[in-house]
Parts: structure tokens; sequence; C-alpha cells
């Protein structure tokens, strides 16, 4: 299981004062050194948090694998063509929401998709699609050309009751093992934590997690270099 970090956040945080404090570079290089196997950043479309420059720093910084997660509009798609970073991780982005929120619905976008994955795929650029775990998605996924998914683990992340929890985490078994059956990478996240991380940790099918808040916040209080080998030691 490798892990990967979003450190969306940390920008968020020298966005607060407009400085360039914390700076995301040395976050990204701090998360490496501790055993990170990949840094991501969401280019939203209103830039809340990462910003261009950050990314194309990051693209002669990062040494394991840059993974930028981004909408699939035609301005963001054309800046990620020019960067080429090592995965592409298309999610639905609304402006308003304070994160993504559900995965992308596959099926009703299937010809958009599977041009802007064409147009990675011209570059060697891998794509993943975060969806829902729900093999109709997965299906269309494999479809259009994908060669991965993150399957999007928010909704059991935010499942109180147990019944419920074991039912979702049934559906994201259920799903890592359809999508690994038809010869996609299986990757998740979303609202994992210290927590909650484990039962998803131990599917086989996953090879990936993609991991921000919770290890961001829990930096504040340990530091960076705890948090990303505390949940480093969870999952492996
Ligand atoms: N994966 C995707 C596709 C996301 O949009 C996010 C949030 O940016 C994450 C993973 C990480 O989620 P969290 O910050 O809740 O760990």
């Amino acid at each position: 299981m490798r892990l990967c970090i979003n450190i969306d956040h940390i920008a968020t945080l020298r966005n607060a004062r407009g400085g360039t404090d914390p700076d995301p570079i040395a976050a990204a290089k701090v998360c490496e050194l501790a055993g990170a196997e990949g840094i991501v950043v969401h280019l939203r479309e209103d830039r809340r948090h990462i910003k261009d420059h950050d990314v194309w720093k990051l693209r002669e910084t990062i040494t394991t694998k840059l993974d930028l997660e981004m909408g699939a509009s035609d301005e963001i798609v054309t800046i990620a063509l020019d960067i080429v970073p090592d995965l592409i991780t298309l999610v639905p982005e609304k402006r308003q929401e304070l994160t993504t929120e559900g995965g992308l619905d596959v099926i009703a976008q299937k010809e958009k998709l599977k041009n802007v994955i064409a147009k990675f795929h011209a570059k060697n650029i891998p794509v993943s699609l975060f969806v829902d775990p729900v093999i109709a998605q997965i299906k269309a996924s494999k479809e259009i050309g994908s060669d991965m998914i993150e399957l999007h683990t928010g909704e059991y992340a935010e499942a109180t009751e147990e019944q419920e929890l074991q039912r979702l985490l049934k559906e994201i078994i259920s799903a890592a093992e359809y999508g690994k059956r038809i010869g996609l990478e299986v990757n998740a996240g979303h609202g994992l934590n210290y927590k909650n991380v484990s039962s998803v940790a131990a599917i086989q099918q996953i090879d990936e997690m993609s991991i921000g808040h919770s290890i961001i916040s829990r930096a504040a209080f340990v530091g960076l270099e705890r948090a990303v080998k505390e949940m480093i030691a969870l999952i492996k």
C-alpha cells in the first residue's frame, strides 16, 4: 500500500496571510523524506489553495510522483498538458464546495472524459478517475480508457453507525475487486484519517491511498514528519 499525501491545506494556511509560509514545496519534501510515495495537489479553478506556480515548482522538485488532481475544464487541462505531472486524477469540481463532493458521473460524461483522457495519453500521462464505489461507473471508466480509478471513501468516512459502516465498507471492497478484475489500478481516498484508515488499507486490491486533511491537521500538533510516519505505520 502506497501513501500519497495531499498538501493543498499547507497552501490554504499560507494563503491565509498572503505570504510564502508555510511553503508547500518544503512540505512536499518533508512528506517524501518521511516515506510518502507521492504528492497530490488539486489545482482548483478558483485557485483557493494551490496556485499554478506551486505546481510548476513541485514538478521540478518532487522525486516520487506528482499527482495533479483537477476538474476537466479546458483551462486546467491546457495547464496540466504543459506541466506533465506523473498522474492526473480527474474529479468533479463545483465552485462553492468546501471539498470534492462525490465521485465523477463518468456515465453521463463519457464522450467528454474520453477526449480528455486521450489528450493526456498522447503525452504519456496516466489518468485516474475519482468515482464512487459503483460498479457501473467503474465499468464506464475502463471503457473510456482510464488507467486507474480512485474510489471515493467519503461516505464511508462520514458514517457513524456500525451497520452503515460495514455496508459502505463492503461496497468499497466489491468496487475494488471489480476494478482490479477488469484491469484497472485501484486507489482510494477522501475523508480517511487515523481512526478509519485501517479497514480500507486492509483491502488487498487497493494499491494507493490519497490522504490530506487528517495528516496536515495532525501535523499542526506533532509535526509533519511524525504525522506522515504514523499514517504509514497504520496502512502498511
Ligand atoms: N482524493 C480526492 C480525489 C480528493 O478530492 C481529496 C480532497 O482533496 C482527497 C483524496 C483527500 O481527501 P482528504 O483531504 O479528506 O484526506
